[in-house]
């Protein structure tokens, strides 16, 4: 599934499973800046708060990354790798913090974690799903970029673009240029001016903090949102 790469950084060594318990874990374990693993499918794949990511053999591309130098900035990095990846099949939306969503439902999540000197940048993404291969709770709000798209995908080319242009982002992060790969994500994000909900809270984005948390003005004054889920209300 990982053909070679023309990359600096990300696929320094590569690892291939046919089942594993969560790449991300493994991404741990190994570490090396660098490091790309990847599963045909995962026992324990996990999102973030604690959810259950469903990996399920033959349909998507479950797959992490190590670093170990320069870690911030990989959580804005990695959707616009994505949408990058899938530009050509598809327009996408990142849905704050990093969702990537086709026509509103969720393609793509990404679980960022960190253990001693390694963070492991963790991304999901459907590709060849139909409606039925997503549990019934989810058959609404997920999506895969076959059944969004109608054309067959390739998943080894999408994990190939995904991980070049994570490259090229992760090298500008490295080169000083952490605040422009932000500024892509925020623009990105299109969350400026929206109205949303957050933990019972509603009000008005004013700003993307340098850290990617939401400045929002409420009528109890300004909050910032730093983790946790959104609901977008004027979208
Ligand atoms: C989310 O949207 O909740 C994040 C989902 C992240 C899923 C990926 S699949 C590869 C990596 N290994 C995991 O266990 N999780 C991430």
């Amino acid at each position: 599934m990982l053909s070679p790469l023309n990359t600096e950084i990300v696929g320094s060594r590569s690892f291939v499973y046919e089942s594993i318990g969560s790449t991300n874990d493994r991404a741990l374990e190994v570490g090396g800046d660098g490091s790309v693993i990847v599963a045909d499918r995962q026992t324990a794949g996990r999102g973030r708060r604690g959810r259950t990511w469903h990996s399920v053999s033959g349909l998507g591309l479950w797959f992490s990354i190590a670093f170990e130098h320069d870690t911030n900035g990989l959580a804005f990095a990695a959707p616009l790798a994505v949408r990058d990846a899938v530009r050509d099949i598809c327009e996408v939306r990142v849905k704050w913090p990093n969702d990537v969503l086709i026509e509103g439902r969720k393609f793509c999540g990404v679980l960022v974690e960190r253990r001693g000197n390694v963070t492991a940048l963790g991304i999901g993404i459907n590709v060849k799903h139909g409606t039925e291969d997503f549990p019934p709770e989810l058959r609404d709000q997920a999506t895969s970029l076959e059944r969004a798209t109608g054309q067959t995908v390739d998943r080894g080319d999408v994990l190939r673009r995904v991980l070049t242009a994570l490259d090229e982002r992760v090298i500008v992060i490295r080169s000083g240029g952490i605040e422009s790969v932000r500024e892509a994500w925020a623009e990105a994000c299109a969350i400026r001016g929206r109205t949303i909900r957050s933990d019972g809270k509603e009000g008005t984005v004013r700003q993307v903090d340098h850290d990617g948390g939401l400045l929002v003005n409420t009528v109890g004054g300004e909050i910032k949102i730093l983790f946790g889920e959104i609901v977008e209300l004027d979208v």
